[in-house]
């Protein structure tokens, strides 16, 4: 069977950096120096106080699209600090980081609270970007695709995507994010492959075709062209190198190339 293409994505999470000025700068950098016509969907999660400037910025183009980095689930509620889907839908936000390892780890984030997540994305036609991964020692010990298997499955349970519904996951070893190291590119195709049998699994082998699996974790503009090129990674979730908007385009192209 040919393998389906699928149109790569190339996602910036700004994690914690850049206020809203900053925010937009960076918008209008790339902007400036983007193809009129990529081969690539692109977008950029800024930070929630970021997020209204730069969908207002992107409202008239197509070119990137907004994104955020998390979500709680409910609808609204007392709930102090967070920020419920339809107010990320009413802004303009198009996709959603949900369960990144960052959230996992230092706000306790379970595979239940990301699950109620995606399942939420869904009912306010949000696309979720699930982040999966291993910790280092889970690598070590030759229990990556049992974490991966689990944290997708717990991802999808609470309900996967619908026959409308676009479904994006990014794997992400933990041991990779923001360290400079990345796994070799038969370990990356070998999860990726993994994720898609469990996803084919879950909601069928259509689906799976035509789910988007991002790699994250370290990506930079050295190293993009050989992950891309992987047959079942279909973009990069990228972190300290979507700060830099000549770095990034260099990732972009590379996805395209
Ligand atoms: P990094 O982060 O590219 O800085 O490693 C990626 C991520 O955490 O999404």
């Amino acid at each position: 069977m040919a393998t389906p293409r699928r149109r790569p994505l190339i996602m910036g999470n700004w994690k914690m950096n850049l206020g809203p000025a900053e925010a937009e700068k960076l918008v209008d950098e790339l902007l400036a120096i983007l193809p009129p016509e990529p081969q690539a969907d692109i977008a950029v999660a800024p930070t929630f106080i970021a997020i209204g400037p730069v969908c207002r910025r992107l409202a008239a183009t197509r070119a990137i699209l907004p994104g955020a980095q998390n979500m709680h689930w409910e609808d609204h509620g007392a709930l102090t600090g967070e920020i419920a889907p339809p107010m990320l839908a009413e802004a303009g936000v198009r996709l959603v980081i949900l369960g990144h390892s960052e959230r996992r780890a230092i706000f306790g984030e379970t595979d239940d609270m990301v699950g109620r997540k995606v399942a939420a994305a869904y009912r306010h036609k949000l696309i979720p970007v699930l982040c999966v991964g291993e910790q280092e020692t889970e690598r070590d010990t030759g229990a990556t695709l049992e974490v991966v298997g689990r944290q997708v499955r717990a991802g999808l349970e609470a309900g996967g995507p619908p026959s409308d519904g676009d479904l994006v996951l990014a794997y992400e070893p933990v041991w990779a994010i923001g360290t400079g190291r990345t796994p070799t590119t038969p370990e990356i195709q070998e999860v990726h492959r993994f994720i898609r049998d469990e996803v084919a699994a879950i909601a069928g082998q259509a689906t799976a075709d035509a789910t988007r699996i991002l790699y994250g974790g370290s990506m930079n503009p050295k190293n993009s062209a050989g992950i891309l090129a992987l047959p079942d990674v279909d973009g990069g979730l990228v972190g300290g190198a979507a700060l830099d908007p000549a770095g990034f385009l260099t990732i972009i192209l590379s996805a395209t190339a």
